[in-house]
């Protein structure tokens, strides 16, 4: 399968800390990577790094190739030609990650004009519309003019997708995108990504120190422990066989759909 996404080698550094130290992965179209680890693990950094959002203190080496192009070597016009358009992603935070003062149609637009200034006003209204339609945001005609905090924790995540998603990415990285939701909206937001995922043959970078959520969404897994990724495998392999001791160690701390529930969880070391 010809990749869409291919890391090599990549490290990251803030000053003389290391965050991320030489990971290595690929990502096919329509394919979903799930980036497990505990907390300050660098999964953030990588998925920074694949948009060149990291913070100037923080320096990088390695291979970032999506497509034919070479990340670490375009320019910054370029970037953000590439941030949004081709490569979207969305937060933990809803809330933060929206503007409070900003109706949500508003936002929407935005996001949609950002990369077509040639549409019209109705054009762009249509899509706006469109996109809230595809997130099963109820009544959305109804509600552009409304603003964030007029809606619940998980209409407003289904609103960052419809952003995300607005202008067709290729590539779709979510991080922790449902860990403020409790248990119910959280299986929603799942399932509304993985019905995008196959609409749209949709690849998608899905971080998460939740193993449950990862065991919902992701075809294949990637642990992470201080800055390495320690063990990579398909979904089912992964939580059938772990090889790795600290992928062990996660699995039984962590109550999955393949716990044995008659056991006590072990706790991490
Ligand atoms: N802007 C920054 N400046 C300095 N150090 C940073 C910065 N961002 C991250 N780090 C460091 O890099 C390492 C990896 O952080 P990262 O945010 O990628 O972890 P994470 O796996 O996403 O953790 P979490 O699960 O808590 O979100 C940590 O040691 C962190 O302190
Ligand atoms: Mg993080």
């Amino acid at each position: 399968m010809p990749q869409l996404l291919t890391v090599s080698d990549l490290t990251i550094r803030f000053g003389l800390q290391s965050a991320v130290d030489g990971v290595s992965f690929t990502l096919a179209a329509g394919e979903t990577l799930g980036l497990v680890g505990e907390s300050g693990s660098g999964k953030s950094a990588t998925s920074l790094a694949l948009l060149r959002l990291l913070p100037p203190s923080a320096t990088l080496s390695g291979q970032i190739h999506f497509d034919s192009r070479n990340l670490l070597a375009e320019s910054e016009a370029a970037m953000r030609r590439l941030r949004g358009r081709e490569i979207a992603m969305i937060f933990q935070e809803p809330m933060t990650a929206l503007n409070p003062v900003m109706q949500i149609g508003t936002q929407i637009a935005e996001a949609i004009r950002a990369h077509h200034p040639g549409l019209s006003r109705a054009e762009v209204k249509a899509r706006t519309v469109a996109a809230l339609h595809e997130v099963a945001l109820p009544d959305p005609e109804r509600r552009l003019t409304d603003y964030p905090h007029q809606f619940s924790g998980g209409q407003r995540q289904r609103i960052l997708i419809a952003i995300a998603l607005s202008n067709r990415p290729r590539l779709l990285i979510a991080d922790e995108p449902t860990t403020a939701l409790d248990v119910t909206v959280q299986a929603q937001i799942l399932d509304l990504l993985r019905t995008l995922r196959a609409t749209h043959n949709l690849a998608m970078l899905f971080i998460s120190h939740d193993l449950a959520v990862i065991s919902r969404i992701a075809d294949r897994v990637a642990v992470m422990q201080r800055g390495r990724i320690v063990e990579q495998a398909a979904a089912a392999d992964l939580f059938r066989s772990p090889r790795h001791p600290y992928t062990r160690q996660l699995l039984a701390s962590a109550p999955t759909m393949h716990t044995d529930r008659s056991k006590p969880l072990a706790t991490l070391a």
